[in-house]
């Protein structure tokens, strides 16, 4: 998998240079999703698909920004799904981005992940990998150096509500209060890749992503984003559900679904379990 990863790395040092520019260009397309799509995103899925096109063991890829997913090698085995740059509607502000990998074995599916990573595009660019530990990398100049394995707490003091209030269940809004009223802090950019990120290296937390009135499944797509975070939060020590179940045990149907999803440390995880069972 060494491959694979050098892949991701030299592709997160060209797309730090594609963000960095005076134009981001709105594009006329939609993703598969229904957005907008820049043309720094799909700058900046070509950037991975070019990297990842000299990698014998993959076999297939899926990115957020194509319909369909694509062959490479038909000897390969390695099928990755990818977000080129999730949160590109933050550039402009000039917020912190990310992209956003899962690496699954022999076809896609939570039960396939074999590792998972992502980079995050901030005042310094960071990289996140978790195969058998999540290990963050640090980019200086030309070279990622590595920094750190990352464990969660048991319980931590940051909370991430996403998606709009007025459409949650009332039972959410509850518990998202809850927290604030146990001295949890705000901490929400809309960018999932920096408020995750925060997260796991603030020690925990809970980020959610429920179902909500206008979107029952969630706004998060499974593939690209859901489980490769479920994989990095389980392998720090945390956990990661939908609401009822472990998010690395659900099936997906489609290349682009999406589900409702809760990551965290094991506490706030198990507050989240807790609530909807009782409200199902
Ligand atoms: P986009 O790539 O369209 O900017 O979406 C970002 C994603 C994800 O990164 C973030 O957690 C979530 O959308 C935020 O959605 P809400 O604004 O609905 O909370």
């Amino acid at each position: 998998m060494t491959d694979i990863f050098d892949a991701i790395q030299k592709s997160a040092i060209r797309i730090k240079d594609a963000i960095d520019v005076k134009d981001i260009g709105y594009s006329q397309q939609e993703n598969s999703s229904g957005e907008t799509q820049l043309q720094l995103d799909i700058k900046c899925d070509m950037i991975i698909e070019e990297e990842f096109s000299s990698v014998a063991s993959i076999h297939t890829i899926a990115s957020e920004e194509k319909e369909k997913e694509m062959l490479m090698n038909k000897d390969g085995k390695y099928f990755i799904a990818y977000d080129p740059l999730d949160g590109s509607s933050l550039v402009d502000v000039n917020l912190s981005v990310g992209s956003i990998f899962g690496i699954y074995e022999n076809a896609f599916g939570a039960k396939n992940m074999v590792a998972s990573c992502y980079v995050v595009f901030g005042p310094r660019v960071e990289m996140v990998f978790a195969h058998n530990k999540a290990k963050l990398h640090l980019l200086q100049g030309e070279n990622w150096e590595f920094t750190k394995e990352i464990r969660l707490n048991e319980k931590g003091k940051l909370n991430a509500p996403g998606g709009t209030q007025q459409n949650w269940e009332p039972y959410h809004k509850e518990m998202v209060d809850s927290f604030f009223a146990e001295g949890y802090r705000l901490r929400y950019s809309g960018g999932m890749v920096p408020d995750l990120h925060q997260i796991l290296l603030k020690g925990g937390g809970l980020f959610s992503y429920p179902g909500t009135s206008d979107k029952p499944e969630g706004k998060l797509r499974k593939l690209f984003e859901v489980f490769p975070f479920a994989f990095i939060f389980k392998t720090a020590g945390g956990g990661a559900i939908d609401g009822q179940n472990d998010l690395m045990t659900i099936d997906y149907a489609h290349i682009h679904d999406t589900s409702p999803c809760f990551f965290g440390s094991k506490y706030e995880i198990a507050r989240v379990k807790e609530v909807y069972a009782s409200n199902k």
